[in-house]
């Protein structure tokens, strides 16, 4: 081949798939099969001894496939392509980003452990915190995007040692808060021992895997729903794990025996996405520029939360340079009057639709106070601003004149 080391959209079409292997199809097939035929005993002895860690790999030496809960090759192409874009040692693709979540904090916490987790996060996350969490002795303490290290610190002064993951969502779903993975690095060093690693995870969903990479700003553990821009079709529900393979082989361990891996058919469905990545997210990106512009104009609009406005010199406008580069194509807003001012705004969009999740192709809208965020506490959701006047979009590839049209018209009607 070639020294050139192509960019990662170069190889969204090809990486990790061997033509040969498959009667030449330029396509990986859909390896829709639940087990794998081993051409020997010896083989299948030496595939499990790798798989279940009994040994180290020979160099050279590939995990052979088993069985489609540990291993199927539409799950393993997948994987490698996405560790392309977060430059991962390894990734692991599971049935939705809840359970790539949840496993990761059941491998890294214990009874009696603590996380520490930025506020707000998405309402499911915030629920298994909050109220699945504690059921198993484990404690979360969040912290806000305006609390420096030792702010921070001082949360879990004299239970320093119970803490083991900072986990952090940045932007923060739905206020786009952002949070500087340099100081949550900072945090999770501080309260790591000889004995003890604190590891830092971040949700990467509202911007990844394109527009910013939390591994090289110091994080452990990437998360994904891929059911937002990865899969990108509101066709499919999946997550994913990435990372170094230290974590990773935790992080594979435990879904191997969860079970809770996605299936070939989703993971042949999310390479077909990867194909379109850059070119959907780049088009949802510059049709939001105009969203944004519109909506900080009309006299409606109260407050417009979107990260290619933030203010010059603010805390939050350096770690915006410093860590992204797109302000993406989620925006919130709070419109004029309350709760039923939005719903009105809500019921009379033509184009858009009334819908929660994100990252589509088609721009959708939704009220975080009641539908995505209404489990989450009265009091953070007053502290974060997640009011009954706040509106969240996902902006889509249509032509960004007929969304812009769309609201207009649905503002008009408020
Ligand atoms: C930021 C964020 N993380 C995680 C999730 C959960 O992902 P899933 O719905 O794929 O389980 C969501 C879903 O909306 C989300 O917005």
């Amino acid at each position: 081949m070639t020294n050139r080391e192509f960019h990662p959209e170069s190889l969204m079409m090809t990486h990790g798939y061997k033509p040969e292997l498959s009667e030449g199809a330029i396509k990986c097939p859909i390896f829709q099969t639940s087990t794998f035929v081993f051409k020997s005993a010896e083989e299948g002895k030496a595939f499990f001894e790798v798989a279940y860690g009994q040994r180290e790999k020979e160099p050279n030496e590939e995990l052979g496939l088993i069985y489609s809960r540990l291993n199927n090759p539409d799950l393993q192409i997948l994987e490698e392509r996405l560790c392309l874009w977060d430059g991962a040692d390894e990734c692991a693709v599971f049935e939705s980003g809840m359970s790539a979540i949840s496993t990761v904090m059941l491998e890294f916490l214990r009874p009696g452990d603590i996380m520490l987790y930025s506020k707000p996060v998405y309402g499911g996350t915030d629920h298994f915190v909050n109220k699945v969490l504690p059921q198993y002795g484990i404690k979360g303490i969040g912290f806000t995007s305006t609390q420096e290290k030792d702010e921070i610190l001082s949360l879990v002064k004299d239970q320093e040692d119970k803490v083991k993951m900072v986990y952090v969502e940045t932007p923060a779903n739905p206020t786009n808060a952002l949070f500087d993975l340099e100081i949550c690095r900072a945090v999770a060093d501080s309260l790591s021992t000889s004995e003890k690693e604190v590891v830092v995870c971040v949700d990467n969903t509202y911007m990844g895997p394109l527009w910013q990479h939390p591994l090289k700003h110091g994080a452990d553990l990437v998360v994904y729903s891929a059911t937002k821009y990865i899969g990108g079709h509101s066709d499919l529900i999946a997550g994913a794990v990435l990372g170094k393979s230290k974590h990773m082989v935790r992080v594979r361990t435990l879904r191997t025996f969860l079970g809770n891996m996605a299936g070939p058919w989703t993971g042949w469905l999310l390479m077909r996405s990867l194909e379109t990545l850059k070119v959907r997210m780049t088009q949802q990106a510059s049709n939001t520029v105009e969203v944004a512009k519109f909506l900080e104009a009309h006299p409606k609009v109260e407050k417009v939360y979107y990260l290619g406005n933030l203010e010059e010199g603010s805390r939050q406008h350096a770690i915006f340079k410093k860590q992204l580069t797109s302000a993406g194509a989620m925006i919130s807003f709070d419109i004029k009057g309350g709760e039923k001012e939005a719903f009105k705004f809500l019921n009379c969009l033509k184009l858009m639709k009334l819908a929660v999740s994100l990252g589509s192709t088609e721009s959708l809208a939704e009220h975080p106070a009641t539908m995505t965020h209404s489990d989450v506490s009265a009091e953070d959701r007053a502290l974060l601003g997640i009011s009954e006047k706040l509106v969240r979009l996902s902006i889509g590839v249509e032509h960004f004149n007929d969304i812009i049209w769309d609201i207009e018209q649905a503002l008009e009607k408020v």
